[in-house]
């Protein structure tokens, strides 16, 4: 700490600004790279790594080289490594120890950790500011609100992903809920007209400080379950948009720059989503997707169970077998044995293929991150718009803990909550099997035909046991 202390008294002012700005330029360039990489799962994990370095690289360039407001360096440097310390070994714990199926919880609370962060700093930025400059009092205004949103909206998201929040839904919490942000404007009008510093002014940041916390809560409760993904994607924007805020009110480039590209990914993320779902992003905010007592998609009618030993020999006298992989298989952690059933299959001369819905599971990608895990490789995933024209030419499909994403009810019931959802057409396949516990609904909680169809046998249990149960049927053929 010395040394740094040591650094910070020594070099002149312009050259500290100068070596600053090109670490925060190279830390720039590993952002960039670090999100080209992580556009692919192969080079995911290599991308994550760049951009942790970029990271490391600003924040270690900012302690050192960074001068401060009196011009002499970083004052608290004791309280800043305390800091660092903690909150490193806090969050390289706490993502070793998530499972994979609550990596979108985990998202969320960090989402939470980043628009407090930006709330905190535009909150110190706003008092700390001579009023008469205007752009400033405007920036750390906006990142107090879009802060307070995103940390308080996502505490929600996370408290709801864990079945620790419920939903609460009204006719008039789109009203209550607007009144609030048009209250937060209001109050950004006015403390934009005040001119110095009194205990009013106090009292009004500290009332758009509450409402902002407040909208954030009001925002999130109402949202279906199956809807947080999105909600979840577009709070990140917001973290991101909250940071870039902050970034402008210290002119901090790299901030500014790492705050846009999250809040850029976060954006097209949201939109992919939607996309995926056939939904607009307002029908996501409003709408009542994932309710649990939805009359639409009702279809009772029989249901066909089979055995394992049964399935064995279709599948292993078919020539093409797709795998429809969904959120069951990741609760299940049956990836590496799907893995080897495929192995075994083709072994035997079949074809098995993986059929990717882009929202099937939890979080984007999910799919894909699973089957990496089991080395599965890349080719064998074929994306939904490239698969369905094959399906009525499939001899077998096995759908292992999936349901919406294969429901004919989106694609022939024009009243259901998921009509216009693009699906896996597991229904058009000659033979389909089910592979799930029982009887229980998807995301959505609504019933799928599919269950019912002529082609359709169930195969219940845990989707991981009747695998290894396929498995040591084939191979007592
Ligand atoms: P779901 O529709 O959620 O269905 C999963 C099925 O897996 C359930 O019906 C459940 O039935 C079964 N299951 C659970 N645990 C199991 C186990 N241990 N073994 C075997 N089966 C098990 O999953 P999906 O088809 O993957 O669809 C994902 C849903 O999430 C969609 O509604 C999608 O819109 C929504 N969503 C996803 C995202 C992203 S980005 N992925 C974003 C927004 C929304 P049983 O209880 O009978 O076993």
């Amino acid at each position: 700490m010395n040394e740094i202390f040591h650094i910070q008294q020594n070099i002149s002012f312009t050259t500290a600004e100068t070596i600053l700005e090109y670490c925060y330029l190279i830390a720039a360039v590993f952002f960039v790279i670090g999100l080209k990489l992580q556009n692919k799962p192969d080079t995911a994990r290599k991308g994550n790594l760049w951009a942790a370095a970029g990271m490391f690289l600003a924040a270690l360039a900012t302690i050192i080289f960074e001068k401060g407001p009196q011009g002499n360096g970083l004052r608290n440097l004791g309280w800043i490594f305390l800091s660092i310390g903690t909150a490193s070994i806090l969050g390289w714990y706490i993502a070793r120890k998530v499972k994979m199926t609550a990596m979108p919880q985990l998202v969320s609370f960090f989402n939470a950790t980043g628009g407090a962060a930006s709330a905190v700093i535009s909150f110190m930025g706003f008092m700390g500011t001579n009023l008469n400059e205007k752009g400033t009092i405007l920036v750390s205004l906006l990142g107090i609100l879009v802060g307070s949103v995103a940390f308080s909206g996502s505490m929600i998201a996370y408290g709801k992903l864990e079945g620790k929040v419920g939903d609460i839904r009204s006719g008039l919490m789109k009203f209550v809920n607007f009144g609030l942000l048009a209250v937060s404007v209001a109050l950004i009008v006015i403390l934009m007209t005040v001119s110095h510093h009194n205990t009013g002014v106090e009292v009004l940041l500290f009332a758009l400080l509450f409402i902002s916390l407040l909208y954030g809560v009001l925002f999130v409760m109402p949202i279906g379950g199956a809807d947080m993904p999105v909600v979840i994607s577009l709070l990140n924007a917001f973290t991101g948009i909250a940071a870039a805020l902050t970034g402008f009110l210290y002119g901090n480039y790299v901030m500014i720059l790492g705050g846009i590209l999250v809040g850029a990914a976060g954006t097209i993320l949201t939109i992919v989503m939607c996309n995926a779902m056939n939904r607009s992003l307002f029908n996501v905010i409003v709408g009542a997707f994932g309710g649990s007592n939805s009359e639409q998609g009702e279809s009772g009618g029989i249901i066909k169970e089979i055995q394992a030993s049964d399935v064995a020999v279709l599948m292993a006298y078919s020539s093409t077998v797709t795998i429809v992989p969904g959120y069951g298989l990741a609760v299940s952690q049956a990836q590496h044995t799907v893995h080897d059933l495929e192995k075994l299959l083709e072994s035997k001369g079949v074809t098995v293929k993986y059929a990717i819905h882009p929202v099937a599971g939890r979080m984007p990608g999910h799919m894909n991150v699973l089957l990496a895990e089991a080395d599965v490789p890349y080719s064998k995933l074929v994306e939904m718009d490239d698969i369905n024209p094959e399906m009525e030419n499939t001899d077998v499909v096995v759908v292992i803990g999936a349901n919406d994403v294969v429901n004919p009810a989106a694609v022939n019931v024009p009243g259901s909550p998921i009509y216009g959802m693009p699906i896996i057409r597991a229904d058009k396949a000659k033979n389909v099997i089910v592979m799930k516990r029982g009887m229980g609904k998807g995301y959505a909680g609504i019933e799928n035909p599919l269950f019912y169809m002529d082609q359709t046998r169930m195969l219940f249990g845990n989707a991981k046991d009747s695998l290894q149960k396929l498995i040591d049927e084939i191979k007592s053929l």
